[in-house]
């Protein structure tokens, strides 16, 4: 089994590699088409991603396309001192330091499954807090129905920008309100007991675990509350591709290929993709709404 692993690794690496190769900025997200599927697992097993594999695969295009070019592009990023701001259809506004938020709120180990939009899976023990304890802080205005999410846009601390000038930078993400609510949404600043490192989204981010990973926006500096829905930076660039929602659904396919299946990194084969990520207890908040339509 030890000799498998990083053998299964090794080879979905490689893939990932050859697929951000492509240049063309409508491959990102849609063209890293999932690794070659070899057989459905149905076993599911929830066992920790190794370390190395969560701190050296990242998607982070502020810094590179490549997984592999992240780690080592995060040099000049300054994520000190920092600054989270709430603001928007809330009471209270706020703005405060990461210092200060983690002497506020406090964090405990939450360990969840990551689904990526392009068929890869890890699980990942996160330290962090229920985004609504938060939220709850600024005391969000009767009005307020959308959260928003800003992350860091820094040309010159983050070299992927300026390489990538039609994105729609800063990257920006959104939730309904009673999704940011919910219990399972987190603002996590740590990840295997350390701090965050800087390719995870060092000092603080978003983690919403029944939804494609393109959701957990990474380096959050603004959060802002919402009467209509907001822009999001996928749906802005591919709305055929990215909607709003992105639960994760093995029924709904991406347009160019299909979501039924995942490759757990570290794994050998895949196995069956779950609606919401396995997070059954997500349901009640699209009692009535159409999934397929609403992707
Ligand atoms: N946040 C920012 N700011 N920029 C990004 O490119 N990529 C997203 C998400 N958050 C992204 C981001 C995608 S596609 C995924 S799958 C996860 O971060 C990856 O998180 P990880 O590298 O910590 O595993």
């Amino acid at each position: 089994m030890d000799e498998i692993t990083p053998k299964a690794l090794y080879l979905n690496r490689r893939q990932f590699l050859r697929a951000a190769g492509i240049t063309s900025a409508a491959a990102l997200l849609g063209a890293c088409t999932a690794p070659a599927a070899t057989s459905t697992s149905s076993v599911f097993t929830d066992e920790l991603t190794k370390k190395e594999t969560a701190l050296s695969f990242n998607n982070f295009y502020e810094f590179s396309l490549s997984k592999a070019g992240v780690a080592p592009a995060v040099g000049k990023f300054q994520t000190s001192p920092w600054t989270l701001e709430v603001s928007g259809l809330v009471d209270k506004p706020m703005s405060l330091s990461i210092e200060q938020i983690k002497e506020k709120f406090r964090s405990r180990e939450h360990v969840y499954r990551m689904r990526c939009v392009e068929g890869w899976s890890m699980v990942l023990p996160w330290q962090g807090f229920a985004l609504a304890d938060f939220l709850n802080e600024v005391a969000p205005k009767s009005q307020a129905k959308y959260v928003s999410f800003q992350t860091a846009a820094l040309p010159d601390q983050m070299p992927g920008i300026n390489e990538t000038a039609s994105f729609p930078w800063p990257y920006t993400e959104g939730l309904r309100l009673d999704e940011a609510m919910h219990n399972l949404t987190l603002l996590a600043t740590g990840l295997y007991n350390e701090d965050l490192s800087k390719q995870n989204g060092a000092p603080i981010r978003l983690v919403v675990p029944w939804k494609y990973g393109f959701k957990s926006g990474k380096s959050l500096v603004k959060i802002e509350l919402t009467a209509e829905e907001p822009d999001t930076f996928w749906n802005l660039y591919a709305p055929n591709e990215y909607g709003f929602y992105a639960n994760v659904n093995p029924s709904v396919d991406h347009p160019r290929w299909s979501q039924a299946t995942e490759l757990r990194l570290g794994d050998s084969e895949r196995r069956a993709t779950l609606l919401f990520n396995g997070y059954d207890e997500v349901a009640p908040l699209y009692e009535g709404m159409d999934l397929a339509a609403n992707f």
